[in-house]
């Protein structure tokens, strides 16, 4: 006889957290949001930590390199989409990796005898002040000096000035010499009072620039996620049928954690895959799902997943449970799957983190998710909505939306995600391609999101993720409490300033 649940799943609508005791420390600059993202044994450093629990979809229409270098700069990680070739999914990475926070390609060259017009010219067309000159007038090139709006005013000069008589030569230039930490830049630039730094290698060639804007853009985002060498941290999605020539492409790409992408991950595939890649790459770090109970959930750890994905049906623009019945509630497959996770730590001391995956609608759902037991939840709808997701931003009915399609869609094709082991190609769509509203900045965004879980852990009296889950109380609510949740009986005024 089939085997019933005994209880009904739900999801993370479903659910509140009640206070506990908040002391006078229990603020929420004090909470951290630090969280395990890879395996790691009792008694040992997790490897791979984030700063702020959430992880981009491996979507085409969420994550790219630029959603990455942006989610990285707030203290996540994006994982890069593998439904692309591997040399553009590598690529990818590999502007990640080489994107140096703080570090910029001069944008703005100009060769020594162009005529100043020139100089005014290309303020005006790339809205930057300060520009390069260079021999060949190259970003690359040796440099000759720094021209800037300050060093001329354009109705004060002859017609046939050059660049050379008004730039700051090269002679009298302070410049910083490639290898430089980007402290020691800032220093620099404080030291001597300058609003950038050129950095040449030892040639003479111009290899990048820093600028002083920049550093506070730096001092802005104190939770960014770097490796050791200062790069930004980067993930990337991959499948169970081409991973023996995806996984050293996305490695020498520099990638820092991959995950095995799929729509269901209690499967040979998945254990195959995990055995083979661990074998011929010993330290590469791979998350493996989606799963939705604790039979999965032991499978995939005992194969070697880095990590586990929890979520079947519950994406926004997922319709696998009408087109196929199967998946379970977001919120019921993250609290058995924690239990399960916890067990198997007592059990073998060895500590599996999991991901929630897909579902989350507002920000306390990012709450929920952490109480309940994950380590950090994944979302596709939240970041497609912001100005760094890879999709087209449109006018609908008036208003500004991005586009966000389901790698089980038409639109999108990833067949692999959905595979079973027969032919290469979908069968059907387990997927829809939509429109969300615009939303802005990552950085506005992620900032207003983390506050409130910061601010509802302070409730809960907790200044940890893992204490938020040893002593959060949470409770069921009934469709009656749920009206009461939001504003009622009132007639709401629209020119409310709340996000
Ligand atoms: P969201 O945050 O609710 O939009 O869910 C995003 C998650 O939905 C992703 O991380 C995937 O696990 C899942 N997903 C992505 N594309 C599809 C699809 O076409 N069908 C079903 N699920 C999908």
């Amino acid at each position: 006889m089939a085997y019933f649940f005994e209880e009904p799943s739900h999801t993370f609508a479903e659910y509140l957290l009640v206070p506990g005791y908040t002391s006078a420390e229990c603020i929420p600059a004090s909470v951290s949001l630090k969280t395990p993202v890879v395996r790691y044994k009792k008694g040992e450093e997790c490897p791979l930590t984030m700063n702020i629990p959430l992880v981009s979809a491996v979507m085409q229409s969420v994550s790219d390199d630029r959603m990455a270098i942006a989610l990285a700069k707030e203290g996540g990680i994006s994982f890069i989409y593998g439904s692309q070739t591997i040399e553009n999914q590598a690529a990818m990475v590999a502007r990640v990796k080489s994107y140096k926070a703080g570090f910029v390609t001069s944008d703005s060259n100009i060769k020594p005898d162009q005529p100043l017009t020139d100089a005014v010219a290309l303020k005006e067309k790339t809205g930057h002040s300060t520009i390069a000159v260079t021999e060949d007038g190259t970003a690359n090139g040796k440099l000759c000096g720094i021209i800037t709006s300050r060093d001329y005013r354009i109705n004060h000069t002859p017609s046939d000035a050059k660049v050379k008589d008004y730039m700051t030569p090269f002679a009298n230039l302070v410049t910083g010499q490639d290898g430089i930490t980007l402290s020691e830049a800032n220093e620099l630039i404080w030291n001597h009072k300058l609003n950038s730094l050129p950095i040449i290698d030892k040639n003479g060639n111009l290899k990048y620039m820093v600028f002083r804007k920049d550093y506070a853009s730096h001092q802005e985002h104190p939770l960014e996620l770097l490796d050791e060498k200062h790069r930004y941290i980067v993930g990337a999605g991959i499948n169970t049928r081409d991973y023996m020539d995806r996984v050293p492409a996305l490695l020498a790409a520099g990638v820092d954690v991959m995950t095995l992408d799929s729509s269901e991950g209690f499967t040979e595939w998945q254990r195959r895959a995990l055995h083979d890649i661990h074998e011929k790459w010993p330290n590469a770090k791979v998350g493996a799902g989606n799963v939705v109970d604790a039979e999965g959930f032991n499978f995939l750890a005992e194969a070697g997943a880095d990590f586990v994905k929890i979520g079947i049906g519950g994406g926004s623009i997922c319709i696998t449970r009408e087109q196929k019945g199967i998946g379970r509630g977001q919120a019921t497959a993250t609290i058995e799957v924690a239990k399960a996770r916890d067990e198997y730590f007592k059990k073998t001391g060895i500590y599996v983190p999991i991901c929630s995956d897909g579902g989350i609608v507002h920000d306390y759902h990012m709450t929920l998710a952490l109480a309940m037991g994950a380590d950090f939840c994944m979302l596709g709808r939240y970041f497609a909505r912001f100005d760094e997701s890879p999709t087209n931003k449109l006018i609908v009915n008036g208003s500004y939306v991005k586009e966000y399609w389901g790698e089980g869609s038409n639109r999108a094709r990833n067949w692999q995600r959905y595979d079973m082991g027969g032919a290469s190609k979908l069968s059907f769509e387990e997927g829809v391609d939509s429109y969300v509203p615009y939303a802005g900045s990552l950085h506005d965004n992620v900032t207003m999101s983390m506050s409130k879980v910061r601010h509802t852990m302070c409730n809960c009296g907790v200044l940890t993720i893992p204490e938020l889950q040893e002593k959060a109380k949470i409770t069921l609510v009934s469709q009656a409490s749920l009206t009461e949740g939001s504003a009622h009986d009132v007639i709401v005024k629209t020119t409310s300033i709340q996000s």
